[in-house]
């Protein structure tokens, strides 16, 4: 049976007359249906949320409407108690369905989607029994704020269990009620937390921040659910501190939160993300003025912002991420149980081996030299130990996964995937990666984390060139959430799609790129902190230069990024890429001066800033170390000059790799992966959409006279046209895709 808005659901009532126990009735209505009422002979509704096939269960406009006749019906005739699940261990639901929104340009249609998802959930919470969520698997976004408008909300233990309000990351707000419900449940300030952050937690931290009631295991989450909705068994009962509730409840503990509040969003995001702010005032407004005012101004801001640039930016860079972790699509089965071999305990090595470990894969650190190896032992003993987010069962069962040798003949389990990490050496690199493969089984992949060698070269070196790859992880490694992958001449298919589906595994977003020097990234990045540091040679002020970066939205200015990169990393690669691509890689002499004065950067605690006292700031005497010209000769500039120059040396490097393919699978979409790459390796503001969609706005005629006028004033070749940037300003195509 097809429901809709004007056919109600024929459901068996139960309280009044329930059926015989082995007549169960079911509501599993026709295929087209979206949900499944099911009332059992206690008199318990079971509603089950999508079909048994569906993988993914939005709560789609469709969904919503279905559930709003539902629960209509369940006010008619209410259940003894009511039980709300997933159809799977892995799925409770997923939120409002991203695909319906992201091309909304109508206000009035946000406003009316929010305006359904209350009334929904309104129902919902007014059901006059004992309603449960029965949570396994993702309940984000309007799924949690579904599961916020039951009495109980109980999760298993399950692996893929995750809850939280994510609407923040999509330059949106919880607009189904969410900003009233849960600063209510856990209090405003942990509200706060959650909501500006966008934070989704798994079940023990879940549980821990009090957003559900209880945890049980899987198996039990059936049985346990019955007990509460049948009243047969209670939960704790949960309630505020005395703190919270003088500052959720009273006029004063309120407006001390909103003016921290106030100043940390300040801080924190500024003015280019307007939805914190908002999540703000309408969690106020509702425990100042009550749910339904607060409602009203949630539904109206969800309207306002479902439309903005940004919210439309931030949603498609959550598409092109889903759409590049499948890549590895097909392979899940093959990393599920795999070990990991990492060669090289240094920085990049140690910082890899971690990621298998806490991914729940067994992994051997070897590194030739043993003090490195103790080391690296010693530095991730600790730093797991410290962890606070995990018990100390989680933290030995992770330590549990390693093994650290610095012996050549380790023991070799099964199903390996080896990556090396060991100088920026090819001899070096081809002798460890031919050692190994002697005693690997052949069908073992092996990946290098180079930055700046050849995949082809290598490969050359290797005996089987089709299972050799390049995995670029970024440093530091825990926290940057990208991996190029990076295809030599010789790379078979299957080799890249297993590479990207275990970095997917080990929680990386892999983008598939070109063997050319730089890669995607580096080679994009390299014009940025070139000509940061033209500027500043020029007289251009630190303050200004990192500045105009920080105000268009990047985490850390160009000159602070590259103290971050170490001054020794940063003159190595700069040589190489000056050799491939010539002049307009030509970078200035600061990074050599600085090593030889021994100033690398943030890691000797000295670089163009100095580290060495808690906040990081410009040295006073960086000039005259640097050797320049102390009195600032260059002609004013503003900071939004700054920017553009900043910015359109990247846009032509970026543009030149959209035209030759260094990005993407053959045929995907290439300006994605670009976009993609710069907003998760380089930082690039995710709420501009990636440099290329950036590009797309300015136009190319614009960027062609702009940057006509920089090679002007700089008689700098970072400026130079590409031919890419010219034809497009005649045709006045965008850069959505190569030409
Ligand atoms: P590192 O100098 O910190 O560590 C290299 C380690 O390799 C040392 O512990 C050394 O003892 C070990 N090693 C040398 N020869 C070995 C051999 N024959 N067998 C086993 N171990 C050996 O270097 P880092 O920074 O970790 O870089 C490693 C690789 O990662 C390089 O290819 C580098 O280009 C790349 N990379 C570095 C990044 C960075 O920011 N440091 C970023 C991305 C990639």
């Amino acid at each position: 049976m097809h429901v809709s808005d004007t056919e109600p659901l024929k459901t068996t009532p139960s309280s009044q007359s329930q059926p015989p126990a082995d007549q169960q009735t079911s509501l599993h209505a026709t295929p087209e249906s979206l949900l499944s009422l099911e009332h059992l002979p206690n008199g318990l509704a079971i509603l089950t949320l999508g079909q048994t096939q569906e993988s993914a269960i939005a709560l789609s406009e469709r969904r919503l409407k279905e559930l709003s006749t539902v629960f209509s019906q369940l006010h008619q005739q209410p259940p003894i108690g009511l039980i709300i699940q997933g159809n799977r261990p892995e799925m409770f639901t997923v939120g409002v369905d991203l695909f319906a929104i992201r091309h909304l340009t109508d206000p009035q249609e946000g406003v009316r989607l929010a305006q359904l998802g209350q009334h929904v959930f309104d129902l919902l919470a007014t059901l006059p029994c004992p309603t449960v969520a029965a949570i396994s698997g993702p309940c984000v976004g309007g799924g949690f704020e579904m599961a916020l408008a039951c009495k109980i909300r109980l999760c298993s233990d399950h692996r893929s269990t995750l809850i939280g309000l994510p609407e923040i990351k999509l330059g949106i707000i919880p607009g189904f009620g969410g900003c009233q419900r849960l600063p209510r449940l856990i209090g405003v300030t942990k509200a706060l937390d959650i909501i500006l952050a966008g934070k989704t937690l798994g079940a023990k931290q879940a549980f821990a921040a009090g957003l559900v009631n209880e945890i049980v295991a899987t198996h039990h989450l059936k049985t346990r659910a019955e007990s509460l909705a049948l009243q047969k068994a209670n939960v704790k009962p949960s309630g505020l501190s005395i703190k919270e509730r003088f500052l959720t409840y009273t006029a004063l503990g309120r407006r001390i939160v909103k003016n921290a509040t106030e100043k940390m969003i300040e801080k924190k995001v500024g003015a280019y993300y307007p939805a914190p702010s908002r999540a703000l005032s309408i969690i106020m407004t509702g425990l100042d003025s009550g749910h339904a005012a607060g409602q009203a101004h949630e539904a109206q801001a969800i309207g306002e912002l479902i439309t903005t640039p940004e919210s439309q930016a931030l949603v498609r860079i959550f598409f092109l991420t889903e759409e590049a972790k499948s890549i590895g699509k097909g392979a899940e089965s093959d990393v599920r149980e795999m070990n990991g071999i990492v060669i090289g305990a240094g920085v990049m090595g140690e910082g890899i081996a971690e990621t298998f470990a806490r991914k729940g894969l067994s992994v051997t650190l070897k590194d030739i030299n043993a003090t490195a190896i103790a080391n690296a032992k010693n530095n991730t003993t600790n730093r797991i130990r410290k962890s606070s987010s995990l018990s100390s069962s989680e933290q030995e069962g992770i330590l549990d996964k390693y093994t650290f040798t610095a012996e050549e003949a380790f023991p070799i389990s099964t199903n390996n995937f080896v990556i090396e990490a060991v100088v920026e050496n090819l001899s070096v690199k081809a002798q460890v990666l031919n050692a190994l493969s002697a005693r690997l089984p052949a069908t073992t992949i092996f990946a290098s984390n180079t930055s700046s060698l050849s995949i082809n070269a290598m490969a050359e070196t290797i005996a089987d060139p089709s299972r050799f790859i390049g995995m670029h992880f970024f440093n530091p490694v825990a926290k940057m959430p990208l991996v190029e992958i990076i295809r030599g001449k010789a790379t078979s298919e299957k080799t890249i799609v297993i590479t990207a589906a275990l970095a997917r595994k080990l929680g990386k977003v892999p983008i598939v790129v070109e063997d050319v020097p730089g890669f995607l990234i580096n080679r994009i990045l390299s014009p940025y902190l070139n000509c940061a540091a033209m500027l500043f040679e020029k007289g251009y002020s630190v303050q200004l230069i990192d500045g105009a970066a920080v105000s268009f939205g990047f985490p850390m200015g160009p000159l602070r990024l590259l103290d971050e990169i170490g001054h020794d990393v940063a003159s190595h690669v700069s040589v190489i890429m000056e050799e491939a691509y010539g002049a307009r890689m030509k970078s200035s002499n600061i990074s050599q001066t600085l090593v030889r004065a021994k100033a690398l950067g943030k890691k000797s605690k000295l670089g163009i800033y100095n580290y060495s006292a808690n906040v990081a700031a410009p040295r006073g005497d960086i000039r005259e170390v640097l050797g320049f010209s102390t009195t600032a000769a260059a002609a004013p500039m503003t900071q939004q000059k700054v920017a553009e120059a900043l910015l359109l040396s990247m846009v032509q490097e970026a543009v030149r790799c959209l035209d030759e393919g260094v990005a993407g699978q053959p045929s995907a979409n290439a300006a994605g992966q670009i976009d993609l790459g710069t907003v998760m390796g380089i930082g690039f503001p995710a709420f501009r959409g990636g440099i290329l969609s950036y590009a797309s706005v300015l136009t190319a005629s614009a960027i062609k006279n702009k940057l006509l006028f920089l090679r002007e004033e700089f008689a700098s070749p970072l400026f130079d046209v590409p031919v890419g940037i010219e034809s497009r300003s005649v045709s006045g195509k965008s850069f959505a895709e190569p030409i």
